[in-house]
C-alpha cells in the first residue's frame, strides 16, 4: 500500500487529562509492554503488545525501544532563540540583565546568517532535550522570524513564533525599536501572510512586555488579535518586583495583568510568561478569558524573580505549561525544568508529583498553547512526536531506578535527575531526528 506504517515497542506513558494533586490515575494510560502504531506521521493505535493485531504490523517498520520510556514530545511554552549566547550571564536581575546582556546579543540578529546559525543551534539543542514543540521569541528584526521558521520547517517541527514588537523609550533601546506602530503592524502582517499555517508553523503576535510598549502599540496588538483569532499571542507578565512596580506606575494600573486586559490582550491562545507576582483577581481574569501561563522555574530562580504559585493557578483553573525561558532559564531540558519546578513548590511547603510534572511537560504544554488537537498525547489522530527516555542514562539514575519500588518513584527520579543525557531519541511525526551518542 502507499501507506508509511511504523510500530514502536516500549513502555508507553501519556496523559488524557491533568492528574491534579494528589494525582488521579484515570488521567493517564501506561502500557509497560506497549506498542504505538504510526501511519503517515500520525498515531493510529496504542495499547499493550498482546492486543496488537496483524493488521497493524503488516508491512510495518519496527522501532524497538523495549526497556525505555516513550512519552509524547515535550512542549516548551516559552523560550528565546535569540538568547542562545545569553544563557548563564552573571549577577543581575531582570531589568539590568536585559540591558547588560540581552539587548546587545539581540542586536546581532539583523544579520540573517547569525539568525540562521542561532535558530539551527537552538532547535538542535531543543530536540536533543526531547522537546518537539516550542513557543519562541525571536528579536525585533523581521528576518529573525524568517530564520526561525525556515529552520523549524526543515526539521518538520510544530512551533510558534512572531516578530518581537517594542517601540517605547527608554526601555526599548534605540537600535532595537520599531520605528512606528504602523510599520510594526505592516511587518507583522507580511510575516503572518508568509508563515502562519504553513505546514506546522503558527504565528504568535509578540509584544515583548509592557515597559517596551507604547499604548498605541498595545492597542494595535489588541485590535489585530481581535481581527485574527486564529493567531497566538505571547508576552511577559509580572516577572520581577521592580518591573511590576514600574508597569503599575507607567500605565497607572491596579495590576500588571490589568494593563494587558485593558488593551484586549487576554484570551484563548494568549500565553503570559512568568506571572510570578499576580493575585487572585488576576488569576480570575486569566481563567475567565482562557488565557494561559508559561511557568519558567529555572529562569525565575536564576534571575531571582520569585516563586511561581502553581497550586494557586490550578485552584483558579488557569491553564499552565512549562517554559525553559532560554536564556534567562538555565537548561533546554524540560526534565531539569521539572526538577526546579518541584523545588519552587517545596520552598512554598507544597509538592509537584511526577504524574503532574510529566502532564505539564506534555499535554499541559499542548493545552497551554491550544495545540492539544494536534499534539500532547498519543490519542489516535494526533501527530506522532515523541521522546524516548533511558531509565539508566547515568550511574546515579540507574542506581536510583534499581531501588525504586513503584513506577511513580522511577518517574520522579527521571524528572529530578534527568536531563539531555536521559534522552535516547527524539522523533518528529514518526521520524527519528535525534539520537544520543552511544555510551560505553
Ligand atoms: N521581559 C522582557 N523581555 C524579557 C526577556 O527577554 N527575558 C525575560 N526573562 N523576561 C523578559
Ligand atoms: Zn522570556
Amino acid at each position: 500500500s502507499g501507506c508509511d506504517r511504523t510500530v514502536v515497542y516500549g513502555c508507553l506513558l501519556h496523559f488524557l487529562d491533568d492528574p491534579g494533586d494528589p494525582p488521579a490515575e484515570q488521567a493517564w494510560e501506561l502500557f509497560e509492554d506497549g506498542a504505538l502504531v504510526i501511519e503517515n506521521g500520525k498515531v493510529v493505535w496504542l495499547g499493550p503488545v498482546q492486543r496488537l493485531s496483524d493488521q497493524h504490523t503488516a508491512d510495518a517498520k519496527v522501532i524497538d525501544h523495549r526497556g525505555q520510556l516513550v512519552l509524547p514530545g515535550f512542549v516548551d511554552t516559552h523560550a528565546h532563540y535569540s538568547q542562545v549566547d545569553v544563557i548563564a550571564s552573571y549577577g543581575e536581575q531582570l531589568p539590568q540583565w536585559l540591558d547588560k546582556y540581552v539587548y546587545p546579543a539581540e542586536s546581532r540578529f539583523d544579520q540573517p546568517r547569525h539568525a540562521e546559525l542561532m535558530a539551527s543551534f537552538f532547535l538542535d539543542r531543543m530536540l536533543a532535550a526531547g522537546t518537539t514543540t516550542a513557543s519562541v521569541f525571536p528579536t525585533v528584526h523581521a528576518n529573525s522570524v524568517d530564520a526561525f521558521f525556515a529552520e523549524a520547517e526543515r526539521r518538520n517541527l510544530r512551533v510558534l513564533c512572531g516578530k518581537v514588537l517594542m517601540d517605547r523609550e527608554p526601555h526599548a533601546p534605540s537600535h532595537l525599536r520599531d520605528l512606528s506602530v504602523a510599520q510594526a503592524r505592516e511587518q507583522t502582517l507580511d510575516l503572518i501572510a508568509r508563515w502562519h499555517g504553513r505546514g506546522r508553523l503558527g504565528y504568535s503576535i509578540t509584544p515583548r512586555f509592557a515597559p517596551t510598549s507604547t499604548e498605541q502599540l498595545l492597542q494595535m496588538v489588541g485590535q489585530l488579535r481581535q481581527e485574527r483569532p486564529d493567531l497566538w499571542l505571547q508576552t511577559h507578565a509580572a516577572e520581577n518586583r521592580a518591573e511590576v512596580d514600574l508597569v503599575r506606575t507607567m500605565f497607572n494600573a491596579r495590576s500588571y495583568i490589568d494593563v494587558y486586559d485593558r488593551f484586549g490582550l487576554l484570551g484563548p491562545r494568549s500565553v503570559f510568561a512568568h506571572c510570578v507576582h499576580i493575585d487572585d483577581q488576576d488569576r480570575t481574569r486569566l481563567a475567565a478569558t482562557h488565557s494561559s501561563i508559561a511557568h519558567c522555574p529555572t529562569s525565575n530562580l536564576f534571575l531571582g524573580s520569585g516563586l511561581f504559585q502553581l497550586a494557586e493557578a490550578r485552584g483558579a483553573r488557569v491553564q499552565v505549561g512549562l517554559g525553559t525561558d532560554i536564556g534567562g532559564g538555565t537548561s533546554y531540558s524540560l526534565l531539569q525544568t521539572l526538577n526546579e519546578a518541584y523545588k519552587v513548590q517545596a520552598l512554598q511547603g507544597k509538592r509537584l508529583s511526577a504524574a503532574r510534572g510529566f502532564y505539564l511537560a506534555t499535554l499541559g504544554g499542548a493545552r497551554t498553547l491550544q495545540l492539544d488537537q494536534q499534539i500532547g498525547n498519543f490519542q489516535p489522530g494526533k501527530e506522532a512526536d515523541f521522546v524516548v527516555l533511558d531509565w539508566a542514562a547515568t550511574p546515579v539514575l540507574a542506581r536510583r531506578t534499581e531501588v525504586a519500588t513503584s513506577f511513580q518513584e522511577r518517574l520522579f527520579a527521571l524528572m529530578t535527575l534527568g536531563d539531555e543525557r536521559a534522552v535516547a531519541a527524539t522523533y518528529v511525526m514518526g521520524k527519528r531526528h535525534h539520537s544520543a551518542p552511544a555510551r560505553s
